[in-house]
């Protein structure tokens, strides 16, 4: 589809990447953003879009959101934690939000839609894994959950009209990143600049993207891919350790810290210590990443180290 023009509305859009894609459709769309605020921040909001405050587990405020005059939906709006203690909780209201999305599209007649699934929704995969690799078998309640809504989302493409894009992201990293493993680092180094701990042995080595390559391919896509139901990964040719994105970080904040341990091959219940999607779709469709995964984290590192 054109985007140019179109009126559209971006859930989750005072967050990370939502708000570098509102950013990026602003000057030329009539942009809504609808989000509560629990992991965004209103001014990341640009004062071209209008701003609604609202949760989107609730139809009345999507209802708001989404009229009959929504061209297309970029549904980026959910909790994403991996290791969260309240698993079914995060389960309930992100599937609550995307049911709530679909539902007042049909109603109105939307039939565009854009959503943010994520690379766990493959668990433990072979590597670089395809889109259409199967069985799909996530290891975390996040990645069943976005694999839920997935096949929700296919219900709505395939027997609703609603032609839909499902985004399957690596990590996405640049400015405004909070509570992952580059901002944390940094915080930790200028907490004390000559030793940190690292969750795992350091040796997971997963695939970075730049949020502005994030941005671009999905605006690329939805313009470049028909059909009812694309799904597409998003991410780099390339993966980058955990114990290199230390000696990155170390670097831009020129520090040199030794480094512990934490032990095991993951950080975390439900990590996935080894990630590395096939950007073979995407460059069917005529987009490459600018940046390699190294050269994300050290421009992400940079940015964030500045506003931190
Ligand atoms: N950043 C990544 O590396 C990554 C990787 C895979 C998938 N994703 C997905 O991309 C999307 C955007 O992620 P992000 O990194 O920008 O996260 P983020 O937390 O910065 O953005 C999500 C936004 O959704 C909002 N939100 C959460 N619950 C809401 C509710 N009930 N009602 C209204 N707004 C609500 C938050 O306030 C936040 O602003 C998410 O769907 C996430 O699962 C992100």
């Amino acid at each position: 589809m054109d985007l140019h023009g179109t009126q559209v509305t971006v859930t989750g859009g005072a967050g990370f990447v939502g708000s570098h894609l509102v950013e990026r459709l602003a000057p030329d769309n009539d942009v809504l953003v609808v989000d509560d605020c629990a992991n965004g921040d209103p001014s990341a909001v640009p004062d071209a879009a209008t701003f609604l405050e609202g949760d989107v587990t609730d139809p009345a405020v999507v209802a708001d959101a989404i009229t009959a005059q929504t061209d297309v939906v970029f549904h980026l709006a959910a909790a994403k934690a991996v290791d969260t203690d309240r698993p079914r909780e995060q389960f309930e209201a992100n599937a609550a939000m995307t049911y709530n999305v679909l539902e007042r599209m049909d109603e109105v007649g939307a039939d565009a839609l854009a959503y943010t699934s994520s690379s766990t929704v493959y668990g433990e995969a072979p590597r670089p894994t395809p889109e259409d690799y199967a069985p799909l078998e996530p290891i975390s309640a996040y990645g069943a959950g976005k694999l839920a809504e997935e096949g929700l989302i296919s219900t709505y493409a395939h027997s609703h009209g609603i032609q839909s894009w499902v985004f399957r992201f690596a990590n996405i990293v640049g400015p405004r990143l909070r509570g992952a493993v580059i901002p944390d680092f940094i915080e930790k180094l200028r907490e004390d600049p000559d030793r940190m701990v690292i969750l795992g042995d350091g040796k997971q080595e997963k695939s970075y993207m730049h949020v502005e390559d994030c941005v671009d391919a999905i605006v690329h896509v939805v313009e470049a891919a028909e059909g009812p139901l694309t799904q597409c990964n998003l991410g780099t040719r390339t993966t980058t350790s955990v114990d290199r994105i230390a000696d990155i970080v170390s670097d831009v904040l020129g520090v040199d810290p030794t480094y512990e341990y934490t032990g095991g091959d993951r950080g975390w219940t439900g990590d996935v210590p080894r990630m590395r999607l096939s950007v073979e779709k995407l460059a069917g469709l005529g987009w490459e990443p600018d940046r390699s995964s190294d050269d994300a984290v050290r421009q992400a590192a940079e940015e964030l180290s500045e506003e931190l």
